[in-house]
C-alpha cells in the first residue's frame, strides 16, 4: 500500500525534486501596445468554432481594411519561473531561455514521464547550461489577465525581453516568501548574472522569440526556434481545423480560473507512427494542457514574426517533419535557404533540422532526446 502511494505520488513530486531546480515567481513590469480587435463573447464551444471559421476565412487575411486601433497596456505581471543550474556545470554562465507554446505551460520542457527521454532542460543541464523556463501570461501558475485586450503578442514580447534583462542584470530573484521550493537565500553570486543568453522558443513561444529578436536584435546570442519555420505552407491549416474548445467547458474543474475568451485544443496526429507519441505521452501531454486566448491568436500578426533584418547571431530551425500547424502536414520541400536568409539577412547562419516522423509538439515524440543532441551540438559548435 504504501509503496503503491509512493509511486502514485512520485510523478507529481519529481517535478520539484530536482536539486538543480527552483521554482518562484518574478514581477515583470512592462508596457507594450497591444490592439483592439472588437472580438468579445467567446464563452462557449459554439462561440469557439464560430471564432475560428471567421478567422480561417480566406478573405479575411487578404483583407485590406483599416488597422484595428493600438491599445496601449501597462502592467505588473506575476510570473512563474523555473530556474535550473549546476554549481559544476561547465556553461552555467550560459542562460537558455525557454518559451512554450500555445495549449502548454513551461513543463513541456521538463516532461517527468521518463526525464532522461524527454526533458530538454535535464538534457540542457546535462551539456552545462542553466536553464530558465517561465509559464507565459495566461497559462500555468503566472497571472492569467483579459483573454482578448491584455493577454496578447505584442505584451508577451515585452515580457520576455523583459525576463531576459532581469536574467542579464542579476535582477531574476524570486519575490520574497513565495516559492514552495525556495529554500529563501539568494542565487549565488555567480549565477546572478548570465553573460550569454541563448533563447528557445516552441511554436507560438518561437513566434515570440522571432518577433522578440525582430525588435532588439541585441538581447540574444543564439536562436533555437523549434516548432516553426518561415516556408511557404506557414499559415495555410487553418485554425478551425484546431478544433477550439472554450477552457472552461473543456473542463470544468481545471479551466475554472479561466475567463471569456480561453480556448483549448489538443491532439496527436498519428496514433501508429512508431516515432510519434506512446499512449502514456499522450496522456501527459494532455494532463498539461493549457488554454490559448483569442488575443493571442488575432495578435500573431503584430509582431515581427518574420523579420529579424538587424539580428546577428546563429539561428537554428528545428521543425517535425510531419508539423501539421506549420507546414500543412509535410515540412519537406517547402522551405528555402533564400526565403530564410531573406528574413534574417543578418544571422551568423542558419540551420534547420527536420526531426524524422515527428508532429508538431516535438518534445514528447519517442526520438526527442536524439533532436536535443543536433541542437545543444549546433550550440556548442557556435562557441556557446
Ligand atoms: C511604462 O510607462 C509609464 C508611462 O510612460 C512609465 O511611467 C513606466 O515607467 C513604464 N514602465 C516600464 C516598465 O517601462
Ligand atoms: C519571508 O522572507 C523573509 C526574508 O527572507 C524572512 O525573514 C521571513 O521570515 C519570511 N517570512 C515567512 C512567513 O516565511
Ligand atoms: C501513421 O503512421 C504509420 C506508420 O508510419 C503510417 O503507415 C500511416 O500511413 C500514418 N497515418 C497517417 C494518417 O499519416
Ligand atoms: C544587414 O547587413 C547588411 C550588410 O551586411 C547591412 O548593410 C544592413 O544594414 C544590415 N541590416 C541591419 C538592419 O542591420
Ligand atoms: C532521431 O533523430 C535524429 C536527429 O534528428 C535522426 O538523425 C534519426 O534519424 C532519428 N531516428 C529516427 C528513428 O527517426
Amino acid at each position: 500500500m504504501k509503496s503503491f502511494l509512493l509511486a502514485a505520488l512520485l510523478p507529481a513530486f519529481a517535478w520539484a525534486l530536482d536539486l538543480r531546480c527552483h521554482q518562484f515567481y518574478i514581477d515583470v513590469s512592462v508596457n507594450a501596445t497591444n490592439h483592439a480587435y472588437g472580438v468579445t463573447g467567446i464563452d462557449d464551444d459554439i462561440n469557439a468554432v464560430s471564432f475560428a471559421l471567421d478567422l480561417s476565412r480566406w478573405s479575411v487575411l487578404s483583407q485590406t481594411g483599416p488597422a484595428p486601433p493600438a491599445l496601449p497596456v501597462a502592467g505588473t505581471y506575476r510570473i512563474h519561473v523555473q530556474l535550473c543550474f549546476n554549481t559544476n556545470g561547465v556553461k552555467k554562465d550560459t542562460l537558455q531561455l525557454l518559451t512554450h507554446g500555445l495549449f502548454a505551460d513551461k513543463q513541456y520542457w521538463d516532461i517527468q514521464e521518463d526525464p532522461d527521454k524527454y526533458s530538454y532542460v535535464h538534457a540542457a543541464l546535462n551539456s552545462g547550461y542553466s536553464v530558465l523556463s517561465h509559464d507565459r501570461l495566461g497559462t500555468g501558475l503566472s497571472d492569467k489577465p483579459d483573454a482578448y485586450n491584455v493577454v496578447q503578442a505584442p505584451l508577451q514580447v515585452e515580457i520576455l525581453r523583459t525576463i531576459t534583462a532581469m536574467a542579464r542584470d542579476g535582477t531574476l530573484q524570486p519575490c520574497a516568501n513565495q516559492s514552495s521550493s525556495w529554500d529563501g537565500s539568494l542565487l549565488p553570486s555567480k549565477f546572478a548574472r548570465f553573460k550569454c543568453i541563448v533563447h528557445v522558443g516552441h511554436s507560438f513561444g518561437s513566434f515570440l522569440t522571432s518577433g522578440l529578436i525582430g525588435t532588439y536584435p541585441r538581447v540574444s546570442s543564439a536562436a533555437i526556434l523549434t516548432g516553426f519555420l518561415p516556408n511557404k505552407e506557414l499559415g495555410v491549416y487553418p485554425l478551425a481545423g484546431y478544433g477550439l474548445d472554450y477552457a472552461p467547458q473543456n473542463n470544468p474543474a481545471k479551466y475554472s480560473d479561466r475567463s471569456s475568451g480561453y480556448t483549448v485544443f489538443y491532439h496527436r496526429y498519428n496514433a501508429t507512427d512508431p516515432s510519434g507519441f506512446t499512449d502514456a505521452l499522450l496522456q501527459y501531454g494532455d494532463s498539461l494542457k493549457q488554454p490559448a486566448t483569442v488575443g493571442e491568436f488575432l495578435s500573431t500578426g503584430a509582431i515581427n514574426l518574420a523579420f529579424a533584418p538587424a539580428f546577428k547571431g546563429p539561428l537554428e530551425f528545428v521543425v517535425g517533419e510531419y508539423d501539421t500547424l506549420i507546414c500543412d502536414g509535410d515540412c519537406k520541400g517547402t522551405y528555402s535557404p533564400e526565403v530564410l536568409t531573406a528574413v534574417y539577412p543578418n544571422a551568423s547562419s542558419i540551420d534547420v533540422l527536420v526531426q524524422p516522423g515527428a508532429g508538431h509538439a516535438l518534445n514528447f515524440h519517442q526520438n526527442a532526446t536524439a533532436g536535443y543532441e543536433v541542437s545543444l551540438k549546433w550550440l556548442a559548435s557556435h562557441g556557446l
